[in-house]
């Protein structure tokens, strides 16, 4: 036997993996024979192990010291506080200082629409996709700024090719195709609930995007972080591809980080009720950070200050701003992984592929607002639901095309 299918089979039996192999011999070609060796080479087994053993243990919260964070409500700004906003922030837009990531790598699972989710046609009378929808935003601030604000899209090894040829083939919707960068994320494999690496319909080891917290990394590996340095940039707003009211361009955002001397801002939106689920930006130990629905004790998600309100009421709807310097910090850091449960089809050891009913499959996913903790302090901007957050998450009920379009159609007549 040679030595490299010798070396596989002793690193399969150590952690439990030698169902890789059945696949390996049902391949007849040659070439792809040696490519899923390599593949299995490729693989960091003891990473797989930890962050499966992880994803086992009940998750205990380490006992923090919670705090509020103090904000800023863009409502309620004076004329004079928002006019001195607006010029810091806008002269950052006008010297061309600010560039747009928009984070378009995830699986869009639970809309369930067959393609990457920005293709998405959110049913308006127009039919623009939601690509096109947040390319008119850019259109819009070319004519406001007289700049063409360099925008970034981060992709993932599943739908990279299709969202590259989509924006071709429409002619990136009228912006300049010199603006636009497409960039992948990281990728990390995939396990059954019961720890087993999985093979995918390709006859390839499963992978998956490694979450919205890879987005730093994936800056730097990809040259991003290089190219925005060659532009001039030293704002990046980063945000998701499905909030169809999301400003990523916004004066008022880029001013109060500068006001504020941070390298980071956020904003927030007033969660609805103590129980919604939704993450909320706190203070940890007294750095920033974001408190998850499920961490978060119910008196403390109840109390409320003198005017009623809710003290952990910030909610973080991933429309964040981060200074260059920022980017890089984190970008060399290994922010935690934590376990989504995911719907994954699969060849199973017979050769059939298996297109789960339910969840059956771990996916580790950093989280981008685990960045904020490596943060002295950010800045954090209230703003209206109504005029800021739309996000397209299910097929039907809450956070759906249908209260989307609702929500951007009240928007725009106004
Ligand atoms: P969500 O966590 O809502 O995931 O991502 P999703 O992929 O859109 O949908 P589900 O959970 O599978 O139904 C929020 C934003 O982060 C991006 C998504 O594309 C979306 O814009 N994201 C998420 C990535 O870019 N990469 C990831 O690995 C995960």
């Amino acid at each position: 036997m040679d030595e490299k299918m010798k070396q596989i089979e002793q690193t399969l039996s150590k952690y439990g993996q030698e169902q890789l192999l059945d696949e390996y011999n049902r391949l007849t070609d040659e070439n792809q024979k040696h490519e899923f060796l390599d593949s299995i080479l490729s693989i960091d087994f003891n990473q797989v192990k930890t962050l499966y053993e992880q994803g086992q243990k009940e998750t205990v919260f380490v006992n923090s010291k919670i705090e509020p964070i103090e904000y800023v409500d863009k409502s309620k700004l004076t004329k004079e506080e928002y006019e001195e906003l607006y010029n810091i922030g806008a002269d950052q837009i006008k010297k061309g200082k600010l560039a747009v990531v928009t984070m378009a790598g995830g699986q869009g699972t639970r809309l369930g629409h067959e393609g990457p989710k920005g293709t998405y046609d959110l049913g308006l009378d127009t039919h623009k996709s939601l690509f096109e929808i947040l390319t008119d935003i850019f259109i819009k601030a070319k004519k406001e700024y007289e700049v063409e604000i360099p925008w970034y899209i981060m992709t993932s090894d599943e739908n990279d090719d299709e969202t590259e040829k989509f924006f071709e083939r429409n002619q990136y919707f009228g912006y300049s195709k010199n603006c636009i960068t497409f960039f992948k994320q990281g990728k990390l494999p995939m396990t059954s609930t019961d720890g087993k690496l999985l093979i995918d319909e390709h006859h390839k080891i499963k992978e998956a995007s490694d979450g919205h917290g890879g987005i730093f990394r994936s800056m730097i590996d990809d040259g991003v972080l290089y190219d925005m340095k060659a532009r001039g940039i030293e704002w990046i707003f980063i945000g998701g591809v499905d909030n169809v009211l999301v400003k990523p361009i916004d004066p008022i955002f880029v001013g109060l980080a500068i006001k504020k001397n941070v390298l980071a801002a956020g904003k927030s939106i007033v969660k609805a009720s103590p129980t919604e689920k939704v993450g909320v930006f706190c203070k940890r130990n007294g750095r920033p950070s974001v408190i998850e629905y499920s961490e978060i004790k119910p008196e403390m998600a109840e109390k409320r200050d003198e005017n009623g309100e809710l003290v952990y009421g910030e909610s973080h709807i991933l429309c964040n701003l981060f200074n260059i310097k920022a980017i890089e910090k984190v970008g060399k850091m290994q922010l935690p992984y934590h376990i989504a449960v995911k719907k994954a089809s699969y060849i199973d050891k017979d050769g059939n592929l298996v297109k789960p009913e339910k969840p059956n499959a771990y996916k580790f996913e950093a989280f981008l607002f685990d960045a904020f903790e490596a943060l002295d302090n950010i800045a954090i901007l209230r703003v209206l639901r109504e005029e800021e957050f739309a996000p397209v998450k299910n097929a039907d009920g809450e956070d759906s095309p249908e209260t989307a379009r609702k929500l951007y159609n009240s928007f725009f007549k106004k």
